[in-house]
This record gives structure tokens, sequence and C-alpha cells, in this order.
């Protein structure tokens, strides 16, 4: 039997052990995927110990992403060193490998929905970690991207190194917005709370928007957006994607997606 997990702190709440354990069911992979949660020093020596028992795959979540990246003993690939957080550890190798499997999440999410990146104009509300991968995973798909976030200037900083993209402050939104296909809100705006960070008025039809914030699933965001007649993708499909890439790394098979969509939404 492989054994996967998630390494966290805390972990409790998470969803990946459910959507990973129906995908083992669906393709009968003799597997089981367990949540650990280390003190927030311990991540290294978790992850020898993870290695020395053999564990299949890891999952890596708040606080430990960017640990993960830092490990001597993971070996980072060159997307997650660039996005500067590791998500996903390969154990099966003859070192773990860390990759960063967020990106695709988005790109996953959006073009499932007949959405262009390639060439698109796209606009990132936030320049957190979440901002960081989709920012990187939509400008190596080649879009062009703009960063707006509150503290201006870490959108400046993120811009200086995603290639050929731009910094801004909220107050911008509505013209980047103007002439942008793709919106995607990397904030935590919209979070258990009613409440939004780009203004309805420059929402428009031409737009596809996706929203992290998957509690609630319809965000304010999303209903402004569907009002002004946009494409709207809910944080739940880049959720169920960056674990499906995650399971298709671990097992070389492709994941059984809508069983994995049915086990995640059954829990949101
Ligand atoms: P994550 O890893 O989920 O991206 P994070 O790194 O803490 O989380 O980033 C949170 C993002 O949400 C940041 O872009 C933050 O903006 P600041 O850099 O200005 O802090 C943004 N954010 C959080 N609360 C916000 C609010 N009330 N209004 C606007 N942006 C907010």
């Amino acid at each position: 039997m492989d054994v996967f997990g998630l390494v966290g702190n805390p972990v409790g709440h998470s969803l990946s052990p459910p959507m990973h354990e129906v995908a083992y069911d669906a393709l009968e992979i003799d597997a089981r995927y367990v949540t650990f949660e280390p003190a927030p020093d311990d991540l290294e020596t978790a992850l020898e110990g993870a290695a020395a028992l053999g564990i299949a795959g890891l999952n890596v979540t708040i606080p430990f992403k960017e640990d993960a990246l830092a490990s001597d003993l993971v070996a980072a690939d060159e997307l997650a060193n660039r996005i500067g957080a590791v998500n996903t550890i390969d154990f099966s190798g003859d070192r773990p490998t860390g990759h960063n499997t967020d990106a695709a999440g988005a790109l996953r999410a959006l073009r499932e929905r007949d959405v262009t990146v390639d060439g698109a104009r796209a606009v990132v509300v936030g320049a957190g970690g979440a901002g960081r991968a989709i920012s990187f995973g939509l400008a190596d798909a080649g879009a062009t991207v703009s960063i707006a976030n509150r503290t201006e200037a870490k959108a400046h900083d993120l811009a200086d190194e995603v290639p050929g993209a731009t910094g801004h402050g909220l107050e911008t939104l509505e013209d980047l917005l103007a002439d942008a296909e793709i919106l995607v809100n990397a904030t935590s705006v919209g979070m258990e709370e009613d409440a939004t960070p780009v203004p309805a008025e420059a929402l428009h039809g031409g737009l596809a928007v996706l929203d992290a914030v998957y509690r609630p699933l319809e965000t304010r965001l999303l209903s402004d957006a569907a009002a002004a007649g946009a494409t709207t993708v809910d944080g739940a499909r880049m959720l169920l994607y960056q674990g499906v890439e995650a399971f298709e790394l671990w097992t070389g098979r492709d994941a059984p997606v809508s069983t994995m969509d049915e086990a995640l939404r059954a829990r949101l």
C-alpha cells in the first residue's frame, strides 16, 4: 500500500484526504491519504522521517510551503523555485522532488471553461502566495499579467519577477480591467464574508473571472461577475485541479476528475 498525505499546521479541515481517497477507490489503487501536523519548526525532520518510512508523496500547505522549497532533502523544480513555494513532494525517485501544482491548477480551471490564456490580458488581484503562483502560471502560458495589490510595493516586487508583468495599486483596477479578458482574485477578500476586492462596475461580459476563494463557493465577486455576463470559475475548481495535478504526478495516471470534484463539493 502507498501512503500519501498532507503536511500543514493546522490540517484538520483539509478537503484533500477525501478528494484523493475517492480517486484511489475509483481507479482501484491500493493507497491511503492522511494528514500530518508537525510543529512549525519541524518540517525538515518530518520530511526525513517521511522519506525513511517510504511515504510515496506529500502535499504541503501553510505554513510549510516555503520551508519545503528550502529543504536540503527536496530538489525543487524550476517553477516551484520561481514561485518560491513547494506544495507537492514526490518521493518515488532517488531524491524527493518538489513541485508547485497551484499554477497548473488555476490554468486547468480556466481552460476547461474554454478560456484562452495565451495572448490574453490578465489581471491578478493579490500578491501573496496564491498571487505569486497564479501570476507565474498565467505568464508562462502566454498571458500579459497585471498584478494589483492593496500594498502596491508588493505588486511591483512580484511584477519585477514575472515575465512581462506590471504592478499596480487597487485603485487602478477599473482601468486595468477595461481591456482585460481574465481576472483572478488571489486575495483572501470574500472568504467567509460578503465582500469583494473588485468594484462591480469594473466587471464586464468579456471577462473570465476565477476566484481562488472557495468558502463560500459563490462569492460576492463571482455573483457580481455573473450579473455582468462574465464567465465565472469558482475556487473549488482550482483546488480540485491542484489536487488532480498532484495525483497525476504521483501515480502517472489520468485522475478521475469528476469523482474527485464530487467528493470535494459534497464537503463545501
Ligand atoms: P495567500 O498565500 O493565500 O496568497 P497571503 O500571502 O497572506 O495569502 O496574501 C494575502 C493577499 O490578500 C495579499 O495580497 C493581501 O494584500 P496585502 O499584500 O496588501 O496584505 C490581500 N488582502 C488581504 N486582505 C485584504 C483586504 N482586506 N483588502 C485587499 N487585499 C487584501
